[in-house]
């Protein structure tokens, strides 16, 4: 399906990322978007509407009160004319009245009258972030169905640093694009997508773990929710949201991982592992915070957890796909290789994660494809057009299996 001549409503609220969203606006035109701005009066004070106007070539609608006569008229008109409405940079108060349903302003009241899907990209101080009336709010609306882009952590422009960072403009627009030209072609399959890395104790207050934030796995539960499946997403610790309309359960240890994943694995159809679970945990865990010993050498005797994907892949039935992942810092095709067949594996997604822009906590991957005789290297792209490839291949290894 062609997302051209497909429109984009994108609301602009008052933070200083304002900015970014004239950057927005061009890469959803640059995919044949046809953008149509609102502005908050905040939002104006940041940006003046003209720029905005001269970019999307549609006058800007701002909160027009001083307009009385065609204010009713042109926002319903909005919300009907909308295939996505896309909120960005969303401040803590356009997120708090979508919550709460208050709509007193041109953005909250168009934004409520729509039927078209909303996405929202947040942007704020970290406290305003981390602030438990915001979480809810948020919670909230990922509750009600709205595509929640989880704001980057870095330095932000108040002089904080920490969560609240509008995300990266180009990994924004690629998800507004996912969400509109999504197919339903995974309508009516049940898909079971592991994310995050485990925690392995090792005293009350430390752990072992790794450098896995969820975005990979999240990334694949998103893309196979808006395709239509029933997603089920297994997640460990992350400090990122879950995508709308998925069912979360959470894990903390590897065992943890194992012990959930042998509940659902029998009733998926596609099971994808994007999981860094740890492959060893403390033989004991010291029952009190472990103390310093002198200038002692601390030494840690670690046992070998059970393997989720292999255990899985034992009772595979030839009527499921099982999808592995594999992050490599060397040998990283014969490493994957090995794994594919270790695990009954019908593909494993190798990522070297030594390459920039690859692996670990960022928004991008660089992947290849592997099957037992086939290989397909990817090129650099966000997780989340990642993820729109490996679910189409798996749809693909599904169907072969079931003619
Ligand atoms: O979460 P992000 O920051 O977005 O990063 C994404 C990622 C790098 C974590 C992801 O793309 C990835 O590569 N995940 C697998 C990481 C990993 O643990 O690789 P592995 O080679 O150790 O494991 C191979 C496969 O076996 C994986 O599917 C893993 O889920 C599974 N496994 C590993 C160990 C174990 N004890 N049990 C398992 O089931």
């Amino acid at each position: 399906m062609s997302s051209k001549q497909k429109c984009v409503v994108l609301g602009v609220t008052g933070g200083i990322a304002a900015y970014k969203a004239c950057e927005i606006l061009r890469l959803l035109q640059k995919r044949g978007m046809d953008v149509f701005v609102v502005m908050t009066k905040n939002a104006c004070r940041f940006v003046a509407p003209l720029t905005f106007e001269t970019l999307s070539g549609h006058p800007v609608a701002v909160d027009t009160f001083e307009r009385p006569a065609t204010w009713e008229v042109e926002h319903i008109a909005l919300a009907k004319r909308a295939d996505l409405f896309l909120i960005a940079p969303a401040t803590a108060n356009i997120i708090g009245k979508m919550a709460n349903g208050i709509a007193d302003d041109m953005l909250s009241t168009t934004v409520m009258a729509t039927r078209a899907p909303v996405m929202v990209a947040p942007a704020m101080n970290t406290g305003m972030w981390d602030n438990p009336a915001t979480q809810e709010n948020v919670k909230k609306l990922i509750a009600r169905g709205v595509h929640v882009v989880t704001p980057a952590s870095g330095h932000l422009a108040c002089g904080d640093s920490g969560a609240g960072k509008l995300e990266d403009v180009n990994v924004i627009a690629e998800r507004a694009i996912a969400v509109l030209e999504q197919e339903k072609d995974l309508a009516g399959l049940r898909v079971l997508v592991t994310a995050g890395p485990t925690r392995e104790a090792l005293d009350p207050v430390r752990y072992v773990s790794n450098r896995s934030s969820g975005k990979m796995g999240y990334a694949l539960a998103e893309n196979a929710a808006m395709r239509g499946a029933d997603v089920t997403l297994l997640t460990g610790p992350v400090s990122i949201e879950p995508p709308a309309g998925v069912t979360v359960v959470k894990f903390t240890t590897t065992q943890d991982l194992l012990d959930r994943a042998l509940e659902h694995a029998g009733s998926q159809d596609i099971l994808i592992q994007a999981a860094a679970p740890a492959d060893y945990r403390a033989e004991e865990v010291a029952p009190q915070k472990i103390k310093k010993n002198d200038g002692e050498p601390l030494v840690l005797r670690l046992v070998e957890n059970p393997d989720v994907a292999a255990t899985l892949g034992k009772a595979k039935r030839d009527d499921q796909v099982f999808v592995g992942f594999a992050a490599e810092t060397n040998d990283v095709t014969a490493h994957a290789q090995g794994k594919l067949v270790k695990k009954n594996l019908d593909m494993i997604v190798a990522n070297d994660v030594t390459r920039p822009g690859a692996g670990f906590d960022v928004d991008t991957n660089i992947v290849t494809l592997i099957e037992p005789d086939a290989m397909r290297a990817l090129p650099l792209m966000t997780k989340t057009e990642a993820a729109g490839h490996i679910l189409t291949r798996a749809k693909e290894l599904l169907d072969a299996k079931r003619a």
